[in-house]
Protein backbone atom coordinates (compact mmCIF):
# COMPACT_ATOMS: atom_id res chain seq x y z
CA UNK A 1 0.00 0.00 0.00
CA UNK A 2 1.02 3.65 -0.60
CA UNK A 3 0.42 6.69 1.06
CA UNK A 4 -0.01 9.70 -1.25
CA UNK A 5 -0.23 13.11 1.11
CA UNK A 6 -2.71 15.55 -0.40
CA UNK A 7 -1.91 18.94 1.28
CA UNK A 8 -2.83 22.86 0.78
CA UNK A 9 -3.46 25.89 2.74
CA UNK A 10 -6.72 24.44 4.77
CA UNK A 11 -6.95 20.71 3.61
CA UNK A 12 -4.48 17.98 4.23
CA UNK A 13 -5.57 13.63 3.47
CA UNK A 14 -4.38 10.77 2.18
CA UNK A 15 -4.62 9.12 -0.62
CA UNK A 16 -4.53 5.33 -0.09
CA UNK A 17 -3.37 3.11 -3.01
CA UNK A 18 -3.37 -0.67 -3.08
CA UNK A 19 -4.95 -4.35 -3.43
CA UNK A 20 -7.17 -5.57 -1.24
CA UNK A 21 -8.04 -1.76 0.59
CA UNK A 22 -11.78 -2.54 0.70
CA UNK A 23 -11.78 -4.89 2.85
CA UNK A 24 -9.56 -3.44 5.73
CA UNK A 25 -11.82 0.11 5.25
CA UNK A 26 -12.79 -0.21 8.84
CA UNK A 27 -9.65 -0.58 10.17
CA UNK A 28 -8.03 2.40 8.34
CA UNK A 29 -10.62 4.36 9.48
CA UNK A 30 -10.77 3.42 12.86
CA UNK A 31 -7.23 4.97 13.16
CA UNK A 32 -7.98 8.45 12.84
CA UNK A 33 -11.68 8.87 14.40
CA UNK A 34 -14.01 6.99 16.44
CA UNK A 35 -16.89 5.04 15.26
CA UNK A 36 -20.51 6.08 14.89
CA UNK A 37 -23.08 5.80 12.32
CA UNK A 38 -22.39 6.06 8.29
CA UNK A 39 -23.95 5.95 4.98
CA UNK A 40 -22.34 4.23 2.38
CA UNK A 41 -23.56 5.69 -0.93
CA UNK A 42 -23.04 3.69 -3.77
CA UNK A 43 -24.83 2.54 -7.59
CA UNK A 44 -26.83 -0.49 -8.29
CA UNK A 45 -23.84 -1.80 -10.14
CA UNK A 46 -20.87 -1.39 -7.52
CA UNK A 47 -23.54 -1.95 -4.61
CA UNK A 48 -23.93 -5.60 -5.24
CA UNK A 49 -19.84 -5.72 -5.88
CA UNK A 50 -18.26 -3.73 -3.34
CA UNK A 51 -21.27 -2.88 -0.71
CA UNK A 52 -20.72 -5.98 1.33
CA UNK A 53 -17.19 -6.28 1.86
CA UNK A 54 -16.86 -2.64 2.51
CA UNK A 55 -20.08 -2.74 4.94
CA UNK A 56 -18.36 -5.99 6.93
CA UNK A 57 -15.22 -4.40 7.38
CA UNK A 58 -16.49 -1.27 8.74
CA UNK A 59 -19.45 -3.27 11.30
CA UNK A 60 -16.29 -5.36 11.99
CA UNK A 61 -14.63 -1.90 13.22
CA UNK A 62 -17.64 -0.61 15.52
CA UNK A 63 -19.22 1.85 12.86
CA UNK A 64 -22.75 1.46 12.03
CA UNK A 65 -23.37 1.47 8.02
CA UNK A 66 -26.69 2.56 6.23
CA UNK A 67 -25.90 1.09 2.62
CA UNK A 68 -27.92 3.81 -0.02
CA UNK A 69 -27.77 3.28 -3.48
CA UNK A 70 -28.83 5.06 -6.94
CA UNK A 71 -29.66 4.18 -10.04
CA UNK A 72 -26.16 4.01 -12.06
CA UNK A 73 -25.30 7.03 -14.35
CA UNK A 74 -24.68 10.57 -15.00
CA UNK A 75 -28.86 11.09 -14.26
CA UNK A 76 -28.30 10.46 -10.52
CA UNK A 77 -26.22 13.46 -10.48
CA UNK A 78 -29.48 15.70 -9.30
CA UNK A 79 -30.89 17.59 -6.93
CA UNK A 80 -33.67 15.21 -6.57
CA UNK A 81 -31.24 12.42 -6.06
CA UNK A 82 -29.39 14.37 -3.21
CA UNK A 83 -32.94 15.03 -1.37
CA UNK A 84 -33.84 11.56 -1.46
CA UNK A 85 -30.29 10.27 -0.08
CA UNK A 86 -30.39 13.26 2.61
CA UNK A 87 -33.97 12.00 3.48
CA UNK A 88 -32.72 8.25 3.93
CA UNK A 89 -29.63 9.12 5.88
CA UNK A 90 -31.98 11.41 8.63
CA UNK A 91 -34.36 8.19 8.54
CA UNK A 92 -30.73 6.15 9.50
CA UNK A 93 -30.15 8.39 12.08
CA UNK A 94 -27.29 9.98 10.82
CA UNK A 95 -26.05 13.14 12.47
CA UNK A 96 -23.58 15.72 12.67
CA UNK A 97 -21.06 13.40 13.53
CA UNK A 98 -21.82 10.86 10.98
CA UNK A 99 -19.56 9.87 8.55
CA UNK A 100 -20.42 9.76 4.26
CA UNK A 101 -18.43 6.45 2.46
CA UNK A 102 -18.40 6.95 -1.29
CA UNK A 103 -17.88 4.03 -3.18
CA UNK A 104 -18.34 4.05 -6.88
CA UNK A 105 -16.89 6.20 -9.59
CA UNK A 106 -16.86 10.05 -10.57
CA UNK A 107 -20.62 10.15 -9.91
CA UNK A 108 -21.12 8.93 -6.72
CA UNK A 109 -18.53 10.35 -6.14
CA UNK A 110 -19.98 13.67 -7.06
CA UNK A 111 -23.03 13.38 -5.58
CA UNK A 112 -21.97 11.54 -1.98
CA UNK A 113 -19.35 14.83 -2.05
CA UNK A 114 -22.15 17.01 -2.77
CA UNK A 115 -23.91 15.52 0.34
CA UNK A 116 -21.35 15.23 2.87
CA UNK A 117 -21.15 19.31 2.08
CA UNK A 118 -24.18 20.02 2.80
CA UNK A 119 -25.75 17.28 5.18
CA UNK A 120 -26.19 18.73 8.85
CA UNK A 121 -24.09 21.96 7.44
CA UNK A 122 -21.08 19.24 6.38
CA UNK A 123 -19.57 16.15 7.28
CA UNK A 124 -16.51 14.25 6.91
CA UNK A 125 -15.96 11.82 3.79
CA UNK A 126 -14.47 9.41 2.11
CA UNK A 127 -13.68 8.06 -0.73
CA UNK A 128 -13.61 4.57 -2.68
CA UNK A 129 -12.85 5.59 -5.73
CA UNK A 130 -13.60 2.03 -7.87
CA UNK A 131 -13.46 3.43 -12.07
CA UNK A 132 -9.90 4.54 -13.21
CA UNK A 133 -11.19 7.50 -14.25
CA UNK A 134 -12.12 8.36 -10.48
CA UNK A 135 -9.01 6.74 -9.14
CA UNK A 136 -6.51 8.96 -11.25
CA UNK A 137 -8.81 11.94 -11.28
CA UNK A 138 -12.27 12.94 -9.80
CA UNK A 139 -11.88 11.44 -6.46
CA UNK A 140 -8.62 14.39 -5.56
CA UNK A 141 -9.51 17.58 -5.63
CA UNK A 142 -12.77 17.94 -3.63
CA UNK A 143 -15.14 19.10 -6.73
CA UNK A 144 -18.43 17.96 -5.83
CA UNK A 145 -21.57 18.73 -7.65
CA UNK A 146 -24.91 17.96 -9.22
CA UNK A 147 -26.20 18.84 -12.56
CA UNK A 148 -29.23 20.59 -13.52
CA UNK A 149 -31.44 20.86 -16.65
CA UNK A 150 -29.26 24.23 -17.89
CA UNK A 151 -26.01 22.63 -16.88
CA UNK A 152 -23.27 20.24 -15.78
CA UNK A 153 -21.72 20.20 -12.38
CA UNK A 154 -23.67 23.55 -12.28
CA UNK A 155 -24.55 23.16 -8.21
CA UNK A 156 -21.90 21.91 -6.33
CA UNK A 157 -19.25 23.03 -3.34
CA UNK A 158 -15.36 22.60 -2.37
CA UNK A 159 -15.36 19.56 -0.01
CA UNK A 160 -12.10 17.75 0.29
CA UNK A 161 -12.58 14.06 1.39
CA UNK A 162 -11.03 12.80 4.77
CA UNK A 163 -9.73 9.51 3.28
CA UNK A 164 -8.82 7.98 -0.63
CA UNK A 165 -9.01 4.96 -0.98
CA UNK A 166 -8.06 3.81 -4.65
CA UNK A 167 -8.11 -0.16 -4.32
CA UNK A 168 -6.71 -1.66 -7.95
CA UNK A 169 -8.46 -4.50 -7.31
CA UNK A 170 -12.13 -3.24 -7.95
CA UNK A 171 -11.07 -2.12 -11.65
CA UNK A 172 -11.14 -5.76 -12.63
CA UNK A 173 -15.01 -5.51 -13.07
CA UNK A 174 -14.98 -2.35 -14.97
CA UNK A 175 -15.83 -2.56 -18.19
CA UNK A 176 -13.73 -2.04 -21.06
CA UNK A 177 -14.80 1.14 -22.27
CA UNK A 178 -15.32 2.75 -19.01
CA UNK A 179 -11.99 1.46 -18.09
CA UNK A 180 -10.13 2.70 -21.78
CA UNK A 181 -11.92 6.06 -21.06
CA UNK A 182 -9.71 6.89 -17.51
CA UNK A 183 -6.56 6.96 -19.98
CA UNK A 184 -7.78 10.13 -21.71
CA UNK A 185 -6.91 12.17 -17.88
CA UNK A 186 -3.57 10.21 -17.95
CA UNK A 187 -2.88 11.67 -20.82
CA UNK A 188 -4.07 14.74 -20.39
CA UNK A 189 -1.88 14.71 -17.06
CA UNK A 190 1.23 14.12 -19.42
CA UNK A 191 1.48 16.16 -21.86
CA UNK A 192 0.66 19.26 -19.11
CA UNK A 193 3.34 18.04 -16.85
CA UNK A 194 5.07 14.48 -17.25
CA UNK A 195 6.57 13.48 -21.07
CA UNK A 196 8.05 10.36 -19.07
CA UNK A 197 4.63 9.40 -19.02
CA UNK A 198 3.62 9.49 -22.30
CA UNK A 199 5.42 6.63 -23.07
CA UNK A 200 3.91 4.12 -20.49
CA UNK A 201 0.73 5.27 -21.80
CA UNK A 202 1.75 4.30 -25.45
CA UNK A 203 2.09 0.90 -24.08
CA UNK A 204 -1.48 0.78 -22.43
CA UNK A 205 -1.97 -2.85 -23.44
CA UNK A 206 0.09 -4.06 -20.59
CA UNK A 207 -1.48 -1.90 -18.05
CA UNK A 208 -4.47 -4.42 -16.87
CA UNK A 209 -6.17 -4.93 -13.75
CA UNK A 210 -6.02 -8.35 -14.28
CA UNK A 211 -2.97 -9.79 -13.44
CA UNK A 212 0.23 -9.17 -10.73
CA UNK A 213 2.16 -7.44 -13.27
CA UNK A 214 -0.23 -5.59 -14.94
CA UNK A 215 -1.93 -4.64 -11.27
CA UNK A 216 2.25 -3.46 -10.50
CA UNK A 217 1.99 -1.12 -13.36
CA UNK A 218 -1.24 -0.05 -12.86
CA UNK A 219 -0.81 1.04 -9.54
CA UNK A 220 2.39 2.83 -9.89
CA UNK A 221 0.38 4.86 -13.32
CA UNK A 222 -2.63 5.51 -10.65
CA UNK A 223 0.16 6.80 -7.28
CA UNK A 224 1.66 9.15 -9.92
CA UNK A 225 -1.34 10.24 -11.74
CA UNK A 226 -2.56 11.35 -7.75
CA UNK A 227 0.94 13.03 -6.86
CA UNK A 228 0.46 14.90 -10.51
CA UNK A 229 -3.06 15.95 -9.86
CA UNK A 230 -2.12 16.73 -5.71
CA UNK A 231 0.69 19.33 -7.14
CA UNK A 232 -2.10 20.91 -9.46
CA UNK A 233 -4.69 21.86 -6.58
CA UNK A 234 -2.57 22.27 -3.77
CA UNK A 235 -1.14 24.74 -5.11
CA UNK A 236 -4.72 26.37 -6.47
CA UNK A 237 -7.75 25.11 -5.09
CA UNK A 238 -10.03 27.44 -5.99
CA UNK A 239 -8.64 28.39 -9.54
CA UNK A 240 -7.54 31.90 -8.58
CA UNK A 241 -4.41 31.58 -10.65
CA UNK A 242 -4.26 29.77 -13.70
CA UNK A 243 -1.93 26.64 -12.26
CA UNK A 244 -5.76 24.67 -11.33
CA UNK A 245 -7.36 25.61 -14.89
CA UNK A 246 -4.23 23.68 -16.49
CA UNK A 247 -5.89 20.18 -15.38
CA UNK A 248 -9.10 21.74 -18.01
CA UNK A 249 -6.38 20.59 -21.05
CA UNK A 250 -8.64 19.38 -23.62
CA UNK A 251 -11.49 20.05 -21.85
CA UNK A 252 -13.32 23.09 -23.29
CA UNK A 253 -13.72 20.98 -26.70
CA UNK A 254 -14.34 18.04 -24.82
CA UNK A 255 -17.23 19.22 -22.51
CA UNK A 256 -18.69 21.03 -25.42
CA UNK A 257 -18.33 17.62 -27.00
CA UNK A 258 -20.38 16.16 -23.93
CA UNK A 259 -23.01 18.51 -24.16
CA UNK A 260 -23.67 18.13 -27.87
CA UNK A 261 -24.06 14.26 -27.51
CA UNK A 262 -26.54 14.92 -25.30
CA UNK A 263 -24.19 13.18 -22.51
CA UNK A 264 -25.09 9.93 -24.55
CA UNK A 265 -23.31 9.54 -27.48
CA UNK A 266 -19.36 9.55 -25.52
CA UNK A 267 -18.06 8.99 -21.88
CA UNK A 268 -16.06 12.14 -20.47
CA UNK A 269 -12.93 10.25 -20.47
CA UNK A 270 -13.67 9.68 -24.67
CA UNK A 271 -14.91 13.33 -25.33
CA UNK A 272 -12.14 14.61 -23.27
CA UNK A 273 -9.73 12.63 -25.53
CA UNK A 274 -11.10 14.20 -28.52
CA UNK A 275 -10.87 17.28 -26.84
CA UNK A 276 -7.09 16.64 -26.66
CA UNK A 277 -7.19 16.41 -29.71
CA UNK A 278 -8.63 19.71 -30.93
CA UNK A 279 -6.43 21.49 -28.41
CA UNK A 280 -3.18 19.76 -29.45
CA UNK A 281 -4.03 20.81 -33.20
CA UNK A 282 -4.89 24.45 -31.99
CA UNK A 283 -1.47 24.05 -30.00
CA UNK A 284 0.30 23.48 -33.24
CA UNK A 285 -0.93 26.99 -34.62
CA UNK A 286 -0.75 29.51 -31.81
CA UNK A 287 1.78 27.85 -28.73
CA UNK A 288 4.29 26.24 -31.35
CA UNK A 289 3.49 22.47 -31.16
CA UNK A 290 5.76 20.51 -33.07
CA UNK A 291 3.84 17.84 -35.56
CA UNK A 292 6.10 15.22 -34.49
CA UNK A 293 5.30 15.71 -30.86
CA UNK A 294 1.46 16.34 -32.17
CA UNK A 295 1.92 12.85 -33.81
CA UNK A 296 3.12 11.52 -30.38
CA UNK A 297 0.07 12.29 -28.69
CA UNK A 298 -2.48 11.29 -30.70
CA UNK A 299 -0.50 8.19 -31.07
CA UNK A 300 -1.04 7.56 -27.12
CA UNK A 301 -4.81 8.34 -27.39
CA UNK A 302 -5.05 5.37 -30.09
CA UNK A 303 -3.06 3.38 -28.41
CA UNK A 304 -5.29 3.29 -25.62
CA UNK A 305 -8.46 3.05 -28.20
CA UNK A 306 -9.51 5.93 -27.61
CA UNK A 307 -11.44 8.26 -30.10
CA UNK A 308 -9.40 11.15 -32.12
CA UNK A 309 -11.80 11.66 -34.76
CA UNK A 310 -15.18 12.42 -34.56
CA UNK A 311 -18.27 10.35 -36.40
CA UNK A 312 -19.49 11.74 -40.13
CA UNK A 313 -22.32 12.24 -39.14
CA UNK A 314 -21.63 13.94 -36.01
CA UNK A 315 -23.25 17.54 -35.52
CA UNK A 316 -20.34 19.62 -34.61
CA UNK A 317 -21.95 23.08 -35.15
CA UNK A 318 -23.39 22.23 -32.09
CA UNK A 319 -20.14 21.78 -30.63
CA UNK A 320 -19.41 25.23 -31.48
CA UNK A 321 -22.44 26.27 -29.93
CA UNK A 322 -21.85 24.85 -26.82
CA UNK A 323 -18.29 26.25 -26.58
CA UNK A 324 -19.99 29.64 -27.41
CA UNK A 325 -22.56 28.89 -24.32
CA UNK A 326 -19.60 28.18 -22.14
CA UNK A 327 -18.05 31.27 -23.10
CA UNK A 328 -21.01 33.76 -22.40
CA UNK A 329 -21.06 31.95 -18.53
CA UNK A 330 -17.50 32.86 -18.01
CA UNK A 331 -17.82 36.19 -19.05
CA UNK A 332 -16.75 35.86 -22.21
CA UNK A 333 -13.55 34.54 -21.63
CA UNK A 334 -12.52 31.26 -23.07
CA UNK A 335 -9.45 30.25 -20.78
CA UNK A 336 -7.81 27.73 -23.45
CA UNK A 337 -4.96 25.42 -22.47
CA UNK A 338 -2.33 24.57 -25.21
CA UNK A 339 0.92 22.96 -24.77
CA UNK A 340 3.85 24.17 -26.34
CA UNK A 341 5.68 21.26 -25.82
CA UNK A 342 4.69 17.94 -23.93
CA UNK A 343 5.38 18.21 -20.61
CA UNK A 344 4.01 21.72 -20.26
CA UNK A 345 1.50 23.90 -20.72
CA UNK A 346 -0.10 27.28 -20.65
CA UNK A 347 -3.49 29.37 -20.35
CA UNK A 348 -3.21 31.11 -24.37
CA UNK A 349 -4.61 34.36 -24.76
CA UNK A 350 -4.81 34.45 -28.35
CA UNK A 351 -7.22 31.49 -29.30
CA UNK A 352 -10.03 32.89 -30.98
CA UNK A 353 -13.58 31.25 -31.88
CA UNK A 354 -12.42 30.72 -35.41
CA UNK A 355 -9.44 28.55 -34.47
CA UNK A 356 -11.82 26.64 -32.59
CA UNK A 357 -13.51 26.17 -34.91
CA UNK A 358 -11.09 25.26 -37.30
CA UNK A 359 -9.95 22.80 -34.93
CA UNK A 360 -13.57 21.10 -34.82
CA UNK A 361 -13.98 20.74 -38.11
CA UNK A 362 -10.90 18.68 -38.74
CA UNK A 363 -11.97 16.32 -35.78
N1 LIG B 1 -14.94 16.04 -9.26
C1 LIG B 1 -14.07 16.05 -10.23
O1 LIG B 1 -13.01 16.66 -10.11
C2 LIG B 1 -14.36 15.30 -11.50
C3 LIG B 1 -13.35 15.10 -12.44
C4 LIG B 1 -13.63 14.33 -13.58
C5 LIG B 1 -14.89 13.78 -13.73
N2 LIG B 1 -15.85 14.01 -12.80
C6 LIG B 1 -17.19 13.42 -12.94
O2 LIG B 1 -17.07 12.02 -12.92
C7 LIG B 1 -18.17 11.45 -13.62
C8 LIG B 1 -17.68 10.34 -14.49
O3 LIG B 1 -17.07 9.37 -13.67
P1 LIG B 1 -16.97 7.84 -14.10
O4 LIG B 1 -16.48 7.74 -15.46
O5 LIG B 1 -16.23 7.15 -13.01
O6 LIG B 1 -18.50 7.41 -14.21
P2 LIG B 1 -19.54 6.58 -13.34
O7 LIG B 1 -19.45 6.88 -11.91
O8 LIG B 1 -20.84 6.79 -14.00
O9 LIG B 1 -19.09 5.07 -13.58
C9 LIG B 1 -19.20 4.51 -14.86
C10 LIG B 1 -20.00 3.21 -14.85
O10 LIG B 1 -19.19 2.16 -14.32
C11 LIG B 1 -19.86 1.47 -13.28
N3 LIG B 1 -18.81 1.05 -12.36
C12 LIG B 1 -18.10 1.83 -11.51
N4 LIG B 1 -17.14 1.11 -10.92
C13 LIG B 1 -17.25 -0.15 -11.38
C14 LIG B 1 -16.52 -1.35 -11.15
N5 LIG B 1 -15.45 -1.37 -10.35
N6 LIG B 1 -16.91 -2.46 -11.80
C15 LIG B 1 -17.96 -2.44 -12.67
N7 LIG B 1 -18.67 -1.33 -12.94
C16 LIG B 1 -18.32 -0.20 -12.30
C17 LIG B 1 -20.84 2.46 -12.73
O11 LIG B 1 -21.94 1.80 -12.16
C18 LIG B 1 -21.25 3.23 -13.99
O12 LIG B 1 -22.28 2.55 -14.65
C19 LIG B 1 -18.84 12.59 -14.37
O13 LIG B 1 -20.03 12.92 -13.73
C20 LIG B 1 -17.84 13.73 -14.26
O14 LIG B 1 -18.46 14.99 -14.24
C21 LIG B 1 -15.61 14.74 -11.69
ZN1 LIG C 1 -12.13 15.35 -17.04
Amino acid sequence: VTEISIRGPDFSYAALVGSGLLGSIGSSLARNRSPGRCAIISDEVVGPLFGQQVGDSLTQSDFKPVLITIPPGENSKSFEEAARICDQMAAGGLDRDSLVVAVGGGVVGDLAGFIAAIYHRGLPYVHVPTTLLAQVDSSIGGKTAVNTPRGKNLIGALHHPALVLSDIDTLATLPPRSFKQGFAEIIKHAVICDAEMLEKVAQASSLRPDNDAGKRALQSLIERNIEIKAAFISADVRELTDQRVLLNFGHTVGHAIELAGGYARFLHGEAVSLGIAAACEISVRKAGLSEAEHARIIHALEACDLPTRLPMDFPRDRILNAVEHDKKFRGGEVKFVVTPAIGSAHVATNVTMDDIRRAVEKL
